[in-house]
């Protein structure tokens, strides 16, 4: 038996909560117009275990004879390998092997959510190639398994925003359980905020959560008041964004993004460009993990009510505008090529 599917994931950027979410506070998530697209094949042509993976983005193209030997992940090419063995492993037997191609129009290693993407279209294309479509709480789950290889930690947040798409309210239960609340129409009430890449962290998210715990060990008073602060920023983002209270966002960022530079994980560069940012009357805070050293933070979010302001927004040097639309529809399935 053979079968092919195409599924598309979008990126996803966290508007409020990172950080904090490890810990089990909510996080107000969003995913992006702008997608990854994996098309998976299997066939027990290719052998019990074998994987052909090709990235072409980044040259990568390999062959697996044992997909269920790799641990640890070095990269978005060990990342869809452990990707295909774990949305796979449960197919008992076992009898294929895949082919599986990735194509992406999502930054990598920047907080656009790549990694999410890729776990959860890997793990629902390889599923719905062998004519065995589970649940997306089921994508979801696995989706997060995968992402915890990458740090242990991972709060599984940006899994769901990648899975449902629009725009969501999530926290971290127990164990892998994650729950949401969708805010229908919210996408279109974001447009206060624009998305900048000012450049990629050297560090890994798995190293900033790693480090924030450490902190946490060390200062757990500071450290509980910043997360608190996160928390509190999250539930007043949402709040606005409810009432559709564009103005109400410059304190709440500014808030936000405090918090997040007392947790240490915006470099001191990003931290300058900011407090010019705010002299100029916005606000901006880092999203996703953050980073210490490196070319910049990841992602960063600009936000002021009006689009005049941002039209005369000089941006800092070495960051690039991510024009994207926000509360983007979640994984699809696409017609295989
Ligand atoms: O940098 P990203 O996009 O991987 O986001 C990480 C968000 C954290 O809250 C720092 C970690 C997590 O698992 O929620």
């Amino acid at each position: 038996m053979s079968g092919e599917a195409a599924v598309s994931a979008p990126g996803k950027t966290i508007l409020f909560g990172e950080h904090a979410a490890v810990y089990g506070h909510p996080a107000l998530v969003t995913a992006l117009d702008h997608r990854m697209t994996v098309m998976a094949r299997a066939s027990a042509v290719f052998g019990r275990g074998t994987l052909r993976l090709e990235i072409p983005s980044m040259k990568i193209a390999r062959t697996v004879a044992s997909m269920h030997s790799v641990d640890s992940v070095k990269g978005p090419g060990d990342l869809a390998v452990l990707a295909v063995a774990i949305g796979t492993a449960g197919l008992e037997p076992n009898p294929y092997g895949f082919h599986v191609r990735i194509d992406s129009g999502i930054p990598t290693g920047a907080g656009f959510g790549s990694s999410a993407a890729l776990a959860v279209a890997v793990v629902a294309a390889c599923r719905r190639a062998v004519d065995d479509d589970i649940p997306l709480e089921e994508v979801g789950r696995l989706a997060t398994t995968i992402e915890r290889h990458q740090h242990g930690t991972a709060s599984g947040v940006d899994v769901q925003a990648v899975l449902r798409g629009g725009v969501l309210l999530c926290r971290r239960l127990n164990g892998d359980i994650v729950e949401h609340e969708e805010l229908p129409g919210a996408g279109a009430r974001l447009g206060a905020f624009r998305l900048f890449n000012s450049g990629a962290p050297e560090e890994s998210t798995g190293t900033m959560v790693g480090a924030v715990r450490v902190l946490l060990d060390r200062e757990p008073a500071r450290v509980r008041e910043a997360l608190a602060e996160i928390n509190a920023a999250t539930r007043d983002g949402c709040a606005a964004l409810t009432r559709g209270d564009d103005a109400a966002f410059v304190p709440i960022v500014r808030r936000a993004e405090a918090a997040l530079e007392i947790l240490g994980v915006v470099p001191s560069h990003v931290c300058a460009a900011i407090r010019a940012i705010e002299a100029a009357g916005g606000a901006a805070k880092i999203s996703g993990a953050g980073g210490r050293t490196g070319a910049g933070a990841g992602l960063v979010l600009v936000v002021h009510p009006d689009p005049a302001w941002h039209a005369r927004f000089s941006k800092p040097g070495g960051w690039t505008e991510h024009r994207v639309g926000l509360g983007a529809p979640g994984v699809r399935t696409e017609v295989a090529a």
